[in-house]
Order: C-alpha cells, then structure tokens, then sequence
C-alpha cells in the first residue's frame, strides 16, 4: 500500500484563523478573551501565550490573568465572578491543570456557560451529550472533527474508536462522533483487549498519553488516524501513534507537531467569536 496521506493540521487552523481574523475586521467592536493561568507550569505558560498570539493576530483582545501558584480558591473563583459580570469579556478559560489545592470541579462549574469557550463546564458537557445547538464544544475534539470531516465529509456509519476517556479530549470527542452517526466506542487503562477493538475501526483516534503505543499491528489497512498526543522521548515531540510503523498501513494520519494542537487554538477562537456573535445578538 502507498503511503499515508498526511491530515496537515497546522494548515487548515491557518485557513480557519484568516477566514475568523476576516469577519472579525466587519465589526468595531472587537471579541475579548481571557485567559486564566494558575502557577508557572512551563507547558501552560507556553500555550497560554500562543492562544494570546493567536487571538490578537485574528484581531481579537486577550488578557492573560496570571496568578501565583498559592492562589487560594476563592480568589480565583472572584477573578471568574468578575470575568462572568464583565460585559466585555465574551470567552473564558482556566488552563488546565490546576494547583493540587484548587478543585477543578468547583472552578469550571462557575464559569457562565455562555463564557465557556472551552467548553468544560457541566452545563456545556451536558448539552453537547443531549445533541443540542446551544453546547459550546470543547476545542480540542471540535478540530479533530474538523480534521476528519476534510477526510469523510460523512460520516454517517463509520466505526470510530477513541482511546482515552479524558473530560477535555475522550469524552466530548465520543459525543460529537456519536452526534455526526459514528459507531463509537472509548477504550482505557481497564479495556482487556484495546488492539481487538481499533482493529475494527474506520478511525482510531489516540488520545491517551502514551508515546508511540498505536502500532501497525493495532489497525486495519486503510484506517484513519488521529493522534492526539503530545510525548517527549529524549527531549523529541512524539504522539501516541507510532507514525513510522503506521504510516504503511493507514490511509490518513496526523502529524504530531503539525495536527491536532493547532487545530485546538483554531476553535478556541471560533468558540470565541461565536460567543461574541451570541452575546451581542450579531450574525456572521
Ligand atoms: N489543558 C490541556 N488542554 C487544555 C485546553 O484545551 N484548555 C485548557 N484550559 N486547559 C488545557
């Protein structure tokens, strides 16, 4: 078999941010994110600052709330009331992870689900399980469907299998499948045989943690891959998926860097202005 078309992440979140900074140059007023980051984790710090980046070149305002990483709960939980309040904050997020001391939980309930562009909090999770319009979709698992609807514009009966059963990746991604008509089924840590089941699948989708753990051996010829895993191993990016050993058996895969991470940043933005557009009763 020939080899794997590559799924050029980096280049689809690039058409996506010009198409946004484009309507966004219609409006005088501008979308405002804010972004909160508790503590100095080197990789949020990273990521906070491309998704300011980003933000700002679409034409957008981001504030980055920086706070120390003894940050009581409670005062993080004022800084999100004031954001709710603020009508000129149109999106919100709180990089993930949290201080120990801080309960995600408590802090993502309290963000005004209007505001939640991240699409973690309880309310959003539950409309995008019941299939409604009104959910905003967790970035990250909205630019994966992205990705594969360039590859299955339907995708109507196709067998996906996600491996992870994350909040932020796993599980919103098993609900949007299920909502575009996939067969899907979530493999984890306590699945007793996980390579019986991405052998079946249309679309394997590694979202799990583990450097380079999906082989050849774990697909059917022609599968779609997805990976959204993002390892070091020797100070080199690696996903989840074994691109070398996988690449002469799919037909599509994704590159990691390159794929999905840029796609996660693209939907931020577009949850963003879409909570710009609702908020102040605009259409596009
Ligand atoms: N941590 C890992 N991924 C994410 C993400 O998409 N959003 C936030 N807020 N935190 C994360």
């Amino acid at each position: 078999m020939s080899e794997a078309k590559i799924i050029d992440g980096k280049k689809a979140a690039l058409a996506l941010r010009e198409k946004l900074a484009q309507h966004i140059a219609r409006y005088d007023k501008k979308p405002e994110l804010a972004v909160i980051l508790a503590g100095n984790d080197e990789a949020s710090l990273i990521y906070d600052r491309n998704k300011q980046k980003a933000a700002q070149e679409a034409g957008m305002k981001c504030e980055i709330f920086h706070l120390p990483e003894t940050v009581s709960q409670e005062e993080l939980l004022s800084l999100i009331e004031r954001l709710n309040a603020d009508d000129n904050v149109n999106g919100m997020i709180v990089q993930l992870p949290l201080p120990e001391h801080i309960s995600q939980a408590e802090v993502l309930k309290h963000i005004k689900p209007e505001k939640d562009v991240d699409g973690f909090c309880p309310v959003n999770a539950g409309l995008l399980l019941a299939n409604s319009s009104e959910a905003i979709a967790a970035a990250t698992p909205k630019g994966i469907m992205h990705l594969l609807k360039s590859v299955f514009p339907d995708l109507s009966g196709k067998t996906a299998v996600v491996i992870g059963r994350s909040n932020i990746v796993g599980k919103p991604l098993a609900s949007l499948l299920l909502n575009s008509n996939c067969t899907v089924t979530v493999v984890h840590s306590k699945t007793r045989d996980i390579e019986a089941e991405t052998r079946r699948a249309d679309i394997v989708i590694a979202a799990c943690g583990c450097p380079k753990m999906v082989k050849a051996s774990w697909i059917k010829e022609g599968a779609v891959l997805i990976d959204v895993g993002i390892n070091r191993i020797d100070g080199k990016l690696c996903g989840d998926i074994d691109f070398d050993d996988v690449k002469h058996k799919a037909s599509y895969v994704t590159p990691v860097p390159g794929g999905v991470g840029p796609m996660t940043v693209a939907m931020l933005l577009e949850n963003t202005f879409e909570a710009f557009l609702k908020q102040n009763n605009l259409k596009k």
